[in-house]
């Protein structure tokens, strides 16, 4: 009788081992490898004439190479297209992580609906009954999709073969299972299986397929960072499930900028592109209220203008609270030690706390101007005009530093009706007359003075 080949891997990093050990030596974490089941088909030599697949491949001179652009199937979203660098390019394969409940499903269940071309959905969480009616919620009708359940790799490809579609979906990696190997669904020996044969099948016939892939309570995709490798590109589907927003974005792409970024909202019929974000980042109330400050930045490549909420009161406790949602923490104690040496004011003895409205994290440190107009603003208990808004960075000296691609903050600043930006006056601007009032600072002292008198 043939022997059963087993091999341990890490579920938490994929490495492999000849033997089981308690603790992980590539990533350090315990109780996570697990002996699986391998039982390969015969592996044929690299020799062996038939391991030249249809295509032979020789060197060719990188001038002769046909470089013109491959076409690329754009969906009717537009928000998906930007994010994968154009539209998805044929033969490309995709994987969309996420939290659980975050949307993944229905992002590419709506993409699959809205194709012009044919596509197969392939899930293995849920009964096609249950799609149809998630189907229903988001896009009545569509004569281009097929959805099968199905999670064997090789039934999967059969019905690709008589369906052929353009575009294939699998929902999700983790649930799918390969006759070549024993081992169950979700391991790493079926995960890494799976995916290679999606990819020799993606590569071969020419279908893009797009992956959707679980996360890890620690924000990896599970399983796999191999899985990463192995893909031309990765996007991540984030957000706060409790807020409606939805970012999109490319970790990797082999085809495109990872710059770009979709924004997206969760309504009752679906996914929302948001084509112009900053207007759902700025809440809209009537009178001025004191404690909050717009600021000028960047996600990716584009502009974006957030809204920045401070509170500053007399601390109760002996320690002053810092809190912050959306924002480093440790950046808002250092702004604040700014604060209290350059500027004077004694915010030891106040409880601080700050939000990014709209539920996003931001880490662009050109919003640090704006961070401290909305604390001093809400310690003076005198509101910031709404047509104001900031774009820079504060140094630990108390100076104000520019920032990239300032020029692009600035129009997007004008486009929207602001009637003053402050940024620094070390800034190289090379906007021509500008519309927007253009106030040039360098301490902290003369915008203290501009916005409180
Ligand atoms: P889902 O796509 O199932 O998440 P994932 O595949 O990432 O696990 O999304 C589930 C959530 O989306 C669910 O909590 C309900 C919400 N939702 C809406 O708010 N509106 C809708 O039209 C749909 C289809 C889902
Ligand atoms: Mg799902």
């Amino acid at each position: 009788m043939a022997k059963v080949k087993t091999s341990f891997f890490c579920q938490n990093c994929g490495t492999q081992f000849t033997k089981w050990q308690g603790q992980c030596s590539a990533c350090k974490e315990w109780n996570t490898i697990v002996e699986e089941i391998i039982q390969k088909e015969e592996k044929k030599s690299w020799k062996s004439p038939d391991m030249s697949s249809k295509r032979t491949s020789k060197p060719l001179k990188i001038n002769e190479i046909d470089g013109s652009q491959e076409m690329r199937i754009t969906s009717g979203d537009n928000e998906f297209n930007r994010v994968l660098g154009g539209g998805i390019v044929p033969g490309s394969v995709t994987l969309l992580g996420g939290e659980p409940g975050i949307g993944k499903s229905t992002l590419l269940l709506q993409i699959a609906l809205q194709l012009p071309v044919k596509t197969l959905y392939v899930s293995g969480e849920e009964s096609q009954k249950q799609i149809k009616m998630r189907a229903e919620r988001i896009h009545p009708n569509s004569e281009n999709c097929y959805i099968l359940t199905e999670t064997k790799t090789q039934n999967i490809f059969k019905q690709a073969e008589n369906i052929n579609p353009d575009i294939l979906v699998i929902d999700s990696i983790q649930t799918l299972h390969s006759d070549y190997i024993e081992s169950s669904a979700g391991s790493i020996s079926q995960i890494r299986e799976c995916t290679s044969e999606l990819i020799k099948f993606a590569k071969e016939s020419g279908t893009p397929v797009i992956l959707i892939g679980h996360i890890t309570k620690d924000g990896n995709i599970a399983g796999p960072k191999i899985l990463e490798h192995m893909v031309d590109t990765v996007l991540q589907f984030e957000g706060d499930r409790n807020h409606v927003y939805r970012i999109l974005r490319a970790l990797k792409n082999r085809f495109g900028s990872t710059a770009e970024l979709g924004i997206y909202e969760m309504q009752g019929s679906g996914l929302r592109e948001v084509s112009n974000p900053s207007e759902i980042l700025i809440s809209n109330h009537d009178q001025d209220l004191s404690g909050t400050a717009i600021a000028a930045t960047l996600e990716g490549m584009r502009p974006l203008m957030i809204e920045i909420q401070a509170l500053v009161s007399t601390a109760v406790y002996g320690t002053p609270q810092r809190s912050t949602t959306g924002y480093n923490v440790k950046r808002l104690n250092m702004l604040l030690a700014v604060l209290e040496k350059r500027a004077g004011f004694k915010l030891g003895a106040k409880d601080v706390f700050l939000n990014i409205t709209g539920g996003i994290t931001v880490d662009d440190p050109a919003i640090d101007l704006a961070v401290i107009a909305a604390i001093l603003s809400s310690n003076e208990d005198i509101p910031i005009e709404k047509d104001i808004c900031f774009a820079a960075e504060i140094g630990l000296a108390g100076e104000i530093r520019p920032v990239q691609r300032v020029d692009q903050r600035i129009m997007e600043a004008e486009k929207l009706g602001f009637a003053t930006i402050f940024v620094s006056k070390h800034n190289k601007i090379s906007v021509k007359n500008p519309q927007i009032q253009l106030k040039l600072v360098s301490r902290i002292e003369d915008v203290v003075r501009e916005l409180f008198g």
